[in-house]
């Protein structure tokens, strides 16, 4: 079976959803972010300050190659850039949860932006959502609306993946 792969800006609810839908369907469940924190020893805030955001993105590239070739099966949770710098498409069956700015200017406190380097500005940070929209959009099979709680974000992505894989 293909992997499901969360996709939308900081703050949408990739790692809540991805680690809820784990449970519901039975799968595993990766988090590129924490996949990169624990393969570098480093939090995605340091490898930005020692590596640069340039540094970053290889290491997600790196990333989804070793994904694609060897996981399957499971839920992706990707961080809100990794479709914006690089093809993601190889990783599997691609869910974009779209929340308004609002909705993650609320969810996100200040130390949850700390951990998020292209968040400690957050008026650079709508500029990045506005420019971003369209290209989650595009790249995505389902766009799932994500400023609902929790229980209805996750019938909305079992109804679009039942659809698609009827038993
Ligand atoms: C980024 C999003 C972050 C993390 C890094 C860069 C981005 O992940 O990968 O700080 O460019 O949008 P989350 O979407 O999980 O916050």
């Amino acid at each position: 079976m293909a992997n499901i792969v969360l996709i939308g800006f900081m703050g949408s609810g990739k790692s809540t959803i991805g680690a809820a839908l784990a449970q519901r369907m039975g799968r595993f469940v990766i988090d590129t972010d924490l996949l990169i924190e624990s393969s570098t020893g480093q939090s995605v805030a340091e490898i930005f300050a020692h590596r640069g955001e340039q540094g970053f993105r290889a290491l997600e590239s790196k990333a989804i190659a070793w994904l694609s070739a060897n996981v399957c099966n499971a839920i992706i949770a990707t961080g809100g850039g990794m479709p914006i710098f690089n093809d993601i498409r190889p990783l599997g069956e691609i869910y974009y949860l779209q929340s308004d700015f609002e909705t993650i200017t609320a969810r996100l406190d200040s130390a949850q932006r700390a951990k998020r380097p292209l968040f400690s500005d957050e008026t650079k940070a709508r500029e990045l959502y506005e420019a971003r929209a369209k290209v989650y959009a595009k790249v995505a099979q389902h766009t799932i609306d994500a400023n609902a709680q929790i229980p209805q974000i996750l019938t909305a992505i079992l109804a679009h993946f039942d659809a698609k894989h009827p038993a």
